[in-house]
């Protein structure tokens, strides 16, 4: 496939970046995965507008503007043909001439762009629900930057896999927070609830269509400060979004069945809705 680094376009096997880039050495970069149905970039600006916030926060230099952004991924989704894809955008702070802690100013930010395919869902994940764990949330506390410090997100996924489920939930203080690719909805006496946003939650694109939907539909809802890990394990839905699961109905948590065990009428309204959106 056709990737995209530093203003080329090029074989996704010869794109290559220095050792000393500081997004290697140091995690030290932010990034984006932004879903295409059909060519088409669903919630691009909104994807673009949360990168540029992850940027400003880390004091990386802004390699172009949001029509920069648009034309470079447009072109790079055209090379790999459209359709449905998922475009992976990564910038890091750039290539220093030493490794060193301390930050140099004046790089010039690393851009690395590529598209994966975006395979159909397994259908049993949406007639039969997924399986989640839920886990101590061992990240660090800036978690509204889209940044590729993932070490503690992937090893909770890994230990969620190993114990069958599919997404692992985090939790801090015995409040709930997100998934560890995802954020989280439930369903607590009749009422649609996700963690209203903090420093220590990722302010999901999806969690936002959700949201809007949810009030156009005229669906009760609420972010609450605290969502805690009882009110979770009471909820008769629990729901994981994502730009790449969408919205994945959680029916079993640590082991226990989810409301009556299957995906709810909540989920099912939600998902048409989406489903409509993205068609
Ligand atoms: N991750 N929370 C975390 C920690 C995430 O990594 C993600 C997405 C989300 C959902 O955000 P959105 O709806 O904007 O995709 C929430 C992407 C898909 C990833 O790392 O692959």
């Amino acid at each position: 496939s056709t990737a995209f680094l530093n203003g080329e376009f090029l074989a996704l096997e010869d794109a290559k970046v220095s050792v000393l880039d500081r997004g290697f050495l140091f995690s030290d970069s932010v990034y984006e995965v932004i879903p295409y149905y059909d060519g088409r970039g669903f919630g691009l600006d909104a994807h673009l507008q949360r990168l540029a916030r992850s940027l400003d926060m880390l004091g990386i230099a802004h390699p172009c503007d949001m029509d920069g952004w648009r034309r470079i991924l447009a072109e790079l989704v055209e090379a790999n043909g459209g359709g449905d894809l998922a475009v992976y955008l990564q910038i890091t702070r750039g290539v220093p001439e030493r490794r060193d802690h301390r930050i140099t100013h004046d790089l010039t930010p690393t851009v690395v762009a590529f598209c994966q395919d975006r395979p159909p869902h397994d259908p049993a994940a949406l007639t039969d629900g997924i399986a989640a764990v839920t886990q101590e949330d061992t990240r660090w506390h800036y978690c509204t930057i889209k940044s590729t410090s993932l070490l503690a997100n992937v090893l909770a996924a890994d230990a969620a896999r190993a114990q069958g489920a599919n997404e692992a939930i985090m939790v801090r203080d015995g409040a709930v927070l997100e998934g560890t690719s995802s954020n989280v909805f439930a369903v607590i006496d009749g009422q649609l609830v996700t963690p209203a946003l903090r420093d220590t939650i990722l302010p999901g694109i999806t969690r936002g269509v959700v949201l809007d939907l949810a009030a156009r539909d005229g669906v009760d809802h609420a972010e609450p400060e605290t969502l805690t890990l009882d009110a979770l394990r009471g909820a008769s839905e629990i729901w994981v979004t994502s730009s790449i699961r969408e919205i994945f109905p959680v029916t079993r948590l640590d082991g226990a069945p989810v409301g009556d065990g299957k995906p709810g009428p909540v989920w099912t309204q939600m998902q048409e809705r989406l489903q409509a959106m993205t068609d």
